[in-house]
């Protein structure tokens, strides 16, 4: 699952970070975001609105993260309640990312309308629901915001919802690997993780020289003691 091809995401990554190339969308064509702030809505209404949308998710899945790790330390998985709290911390990134870019594209802030978070219900139930909506993004959501930025051309949109569909993939394989070993938690493998503070990819067990996922360095990301 942490295989990516290293070429491919740090050429992403050169897209998202530079403004430069994402495959088969380079070219002098693409719109800058600068511009008038109302005429930069305008010029990508369904972008703007994929970006709410994903503001919206991402608090949401924030939340549920929170009160599910809270719930799990109560049902004594302790363990798994740390690795939701990191994973928490990186749908908040996405959502400041995702906020950010949409700020520019407005000239007075938009609140977005976060839904309350799901009443958290046993650990194996809770990770169930957080395997449901990380799939959901990754396979749904998030492709379908990537093909809005691609057809109005907006390259910072395109580069966020490019690099937290990837995340969301490897956050939905390790719940479903959490939720595999719930009776035998995997104490080697989750001792610590590394959460991307570019991309919110999560590594577990040890620091990569760089991040996998958007090719951010090694150094810069964030650990998380799993196992005291
Ligand atoms: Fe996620
Ligand atoms: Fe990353």
């Amino acid at each position: 699952m942490y295989q990516c091809s290293r070429r491919k995401m740090l050429g992403l990554v050169g897209g998202i970070v530079a403004g430069g190339a994402i495959a088969g969308l380079a070219g002098p064509a693409w719109a800058a975001t600068t511009g008038t702030k109302s005429g930069a809505t305008a010029l990508y209404p369904k972008t703007f609105k994929s970006l709410m949308a994903a503001v919206a998710f991402e608090v949401q899945a924030n939340a549920n993260y929170l009160a599910f790790a809270d719930a799990a330390d109560k049902d004594g998985h302790r363990e798994i309640a740390a690795i939701f709290r990191a994973i928490a911390a990186a749908e908040l990134k996405h959502a400041n990312d995702e906020f950010a870019i949409a700020q520019s594209l407005i000239s007075s802030a938009v609140k977005p309308k976060a839904e309350k978070a799901a009443l958290a219900g046993s650990t194996a139930a809770n990770l169930q629901a957080a395997i449901a909506g990380e799939t959901e993004e990754y396979t749904k959501i998030y492709p379908g915001f990537v093909k809005i930025a691609q057809a109005e051309r907006m390259r910072t949109a395109l580069g966020i919802f490019t690099i937290a569909k990837l995340a969301e993939e490897v956050h939905a394989g390790i719940y479903a690997d959490l939720l595999k070993h719930i009776d035998k938690f995997d104490r080697e493998k989750y001792a610590k993780v590394y959460r991307c503070p570019v991309c919110g990819n999560i590594v577990p067990t040890v620091r990569p020289m760089a991040c996998p996922i958007c090719g951010d360095e090694g150094e810069d990301l964030i650990e998380y003691t799993i196992v005291g």
